[in-house]
């Protein structure tokens, strides 16, 4: 075997330029490209940046992470994962940087687009899926942002503080179902800091738990600039800084001579970088050239279909082609389709929705920009006057309003979660001339829409990527039934999202004080109303459910339920499963996400469903015992439409998996006679010293619920017992 030098082993820890890393001669690996990432491949050709300033090589724009997530399809998502990794192939890219797996906290962060939902669960499910489809090409991933970076406010600095629990429940709990179900070649670590440890040099995060806990066997490489210390990052556990910081690879080899850091733990890093970049680089080596840009475009389309989520409707959709409408707002004709900042795509194509819905119509209808998108410029004439006219008319108008890339971006958070206030008020002019309207929506995250009681049918668009035009108009004239879902809920008003108070913190942190209430978790317990909830979305058909029925088989509760078609249309449902533990030791939320299942039935057509959730979907992190931990006892399964639309339910018991504690001078009464061994005789014990009722079991209820949270430790003392006597019971219990 070749030996290499440590000097070239510290050198492939750094890139060799912004896109590439480092090629070791000695060992005939060659310098392989890591790009953006994640909904489309951007191969920069002449200047570099990572905020999307600069052109890079035509490549299929996807619907991002807000559009594909909505579809709830993990075989979509997994198909539009391997049209990627061909892409990525055919352009010599060896690993794409996403997916994007960080939890939309609050809906005001700049980068939602590029994340997949507020619920792990859903994020983990979709993610995997996406990652498992990239890699089937022999192309890496990188799972991003590892962790905690759920806003853009301070990025690099912030410190995210998160108790245990939401922690491992919610903001990891999507990584680590990525990572052990699909094992990413690559993760990303984030920027900020986690619980005052900036993340790429965190060892619990980036080793104990990445890969201590879960078996990561890939490399962690870095954020593009989040490394201030590369021997500390390497000693934490990161592989790969990108790109090199001047100076840092000196830094490591002063470090190395110093003693601060050993040739193991480099060793390591270049083991495991080699590893990864060779897989890639053999993979570029015999990639053939060009991808098939007409598919992937009819690909995007699906996907764009699926993605589209229909709000309300007073039954004005679908449209007739002979219905005479007119259409307002620029977004009809330059289509807002992906996000700003480091995963802009240079699409091989841009359809748009104005010359899809003329060609099904068959003529040009009237059209008023109403606004411009560009920003900065400004419209001649009136363009309000011009759309009030085109309106007033027609018979229906289609209103396409959303937010430009100047609202919301990679970089910075928003303020709020309002549209622009001339849109609305665009709106407002044209609903006085005529009430026929629909409104179809373009944005990265949730907007407020106190419209919606006001117009026949609102359409969220979200960010299609670049075929999103016609499919909008196939769900406006019914060529396609609609069956996306919300993956974030749509909020009334800023002020009620959970995190409110919370986001974006100060330089002395972000608090992630809502816990474990993020997103439909938060609005639930609080019984907040929302404009729409998580899960939801419509059809040109209805599903009605019927006989849910839970069972547990061995480590897993299969849940069943009948779906019909009851209306006149074929359609896709999204059969959704929460669970939720009402009676319990520890915090809980009313009900989490499980599982989801989705079926496509022609009208009438019945079918039943069968979900099957794991048992560590049901589990908690117990921050006393420091490990996952499924409660005994009864479990509620919901099964529906949405999070607020269930339609019916079934409960299961289970044994469990709580680890066994023992009884110390520490715990309560009531833990302790929880324990039959000491209830029998400490029971008595307690009865006689307090006195107490006699009704039913060793120890009278009552008094059971004044004593019940007194430690035995103290009780003793009450009851002028030496804590030895107790002592004695505990040993005894704790061998039974
Ligand atoms: C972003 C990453 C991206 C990287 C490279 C960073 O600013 O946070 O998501 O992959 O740049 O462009």
């Amino acid at each position: 075997m070749v030996q290499i030098p440590v000097r070239s082993k510290i050198a492939l820890t750094g890139g060799s330029d912004f896109w590439q890393s480092t090629a070791v001669a000695e060992a005939g690996l060659p310098r392989v490209i890591l790009t953006d990432g994640p909904h489309g491949v951007r191969l920069q050709t002449g200047s570099t940046d990572h905020i999307g300033l600069a052109e890079s090589e035509p490549a299929t724009c996807f619907p991002p992470a807000v559009g594909l997530s909505s579809t709830w399809n993990r075989e979509l998502a997994r198909e539009v994962g391997r049209a990627l990794g061909e892409e990525a192939r055919s352009l010599k890219v060896g690993v794409l940087l996403g997916p994007g797996a960080n939890i939309k906290r609050d809906p005001r962060c700049g980068r939602n687009f590029e994340y997949f939902s507020e619920d792990p669960y859903l994020t983990g499910e979709l993610a995997a899926a996406y990652v498992e489809g990239v890699q089937s090409q022999g192309v890496g991933t990188s799972l991003k942002h590892f962790a905690a970076n759920n806003q853009e406010t301070d990025r690099m600095r912030r410190d995210s503080q998160v108790d245990e629990r939401p922690l491992r429940e919610i903001y990891l709990r999507g990584f680590s179902k990525v990572v052990r179900q699909a094992q990413p070649w690559t993760v990303m670590c984030s920027y900020n800091k986690l619980n005052g440890v900036q993340v790429s040099e965190n060892r619990w995060l980036l080793t104990d738990v990445l890969r201590g806990e879960w078996g990561f066997e890939g490399l962690v490489v870095s954020d593009w600039g989040a490394v201030w210390d590369r021997t500390e990052a390497l000693k934490a556990g990161l592989d790969l800084e990108m790109p090199a910081h001047a100076g840092h690879e000196a830094e490591v080899v002063t470090a190395l001579e110093a003693g601060r850091i050993d040739e193991q733990t480099i060793d390591v890093a270049y083991q495991r970088i080699e590893r990864v970049l060779r897989r890639a680089a053999e993979t570029v080596a015999d990639a053939p050239q060009g991808f098939d840009e007409q598919g992937h475009h009819e690909l995007a389309r699906r996907a764009a279909e699926q993605a589209i989520v229909l709000l309300s409707n007073d039954g004005a959709l679908p449209l007739d082609p002979s219905t005479k409408v007119a259409v307002v707002g620029e977004f009809a004709r330059t289509p807002r389709y992906q996000g700003a900042g480091s995963s802009r795509v240079n699409p091989t194509r841009l359809d748009n929705a104005l010359d899809a819905i003329n060609q099904i119509v068959g003529h040009e209808v009237p059209f008023a920009p109403g606004f411009t998108t560009a920003p900065g410029q400004v419209l001649e004439g009136d363009p309000v006057a011009e759309a009030v006219a085109v309106a007033r008319e027609a018979e229906l108008v289609l209103v396409f309003l959303g937010l430009g890339e100047e609202h919301e971006s990679e970089g910075y958070d928003r303020q709020d979660i309002d549209l622009p206030a001339e849109q609305l008020e665009l709106l407002d002019r044209v609903l006085e001339v005529n009430q026929q309207v629909v409104v179809v929506l373009s944005n990265g995250s949730s907007v407020a829409i106190p419209f919606a009681h006001r117009v026949r049918a609102v359409v969220e668009g979200w960010l299609l990527g670049q075929a999103g035009g016609p499919a909008l108009a196939d769900v406006l004239y019914g060529r396609v039934n609609p069956s996306g879902r919300l993956s974030e809920t749509i909020p009334l008003q800023i002020t009620d999202v959970p995190a409110y108070l919370n986001f974006p913190g100060d330089e002395t942190g972000v608090r992630y004080g809502e816990g474990l209430f993020v997103g439909y978790r938060g609005y639930d317990a609080l019984q907040r109303e929302v404009a729409f909830p998580f899960g939801h979305g419509l059809s040109y058909t209805s599903f009605d459910y019927s006989e849910v029925a839970a069972t547990a088989e061995g480590d897993q509760v299969v849940v069943e339920v009948s779906v019909t078609n009851t209306g006149e249309r074929a359609g896709r449902e999204v059969v959704q499963v929460y669970a939720a533990k009402l009676v319990s030791e520890v915090v809980r939320v009313p009900r989490e996400l499980v599982g989801f299942e989705v079926v496509e039935l022609e009208p009438g057509a019945s079918q039943r469903v069968r979900v099957t959730v794991g048992q560590d979907e049901l589990a908690f992190w117990s921050v006393l015992d420091q490990v996952w931990a499924v409660e005994p006892g009864e479990y509620r399964f919901e099964v529906g439409a949405s999070s607020r639309d269930l339609r019916g339910n079934a409960t299961v018991e289970l044994a469990g998996t709580m680890p066994r504690r023992e009884l110390t001078l520490m715990s309560t009464l009531n833990q302790a006679m929880a324990v039959p061994a000491f209830a029998e005789e400490g029971g008595p014990l307690v009865k006689q010293a307090f006195g107490g009722e006699e009704d039913g079991g060793p120890l009278g209820t009552d008094t059971l619920r004044m004593l019940g949270d007194i430690p035995l430790m103290a009780l003793a003392g009450l009851a002028g017992r030496s804590a030895a006597d107790f002592q004695q019971l505990l040993d005894r219990a704790n061998q039974a």
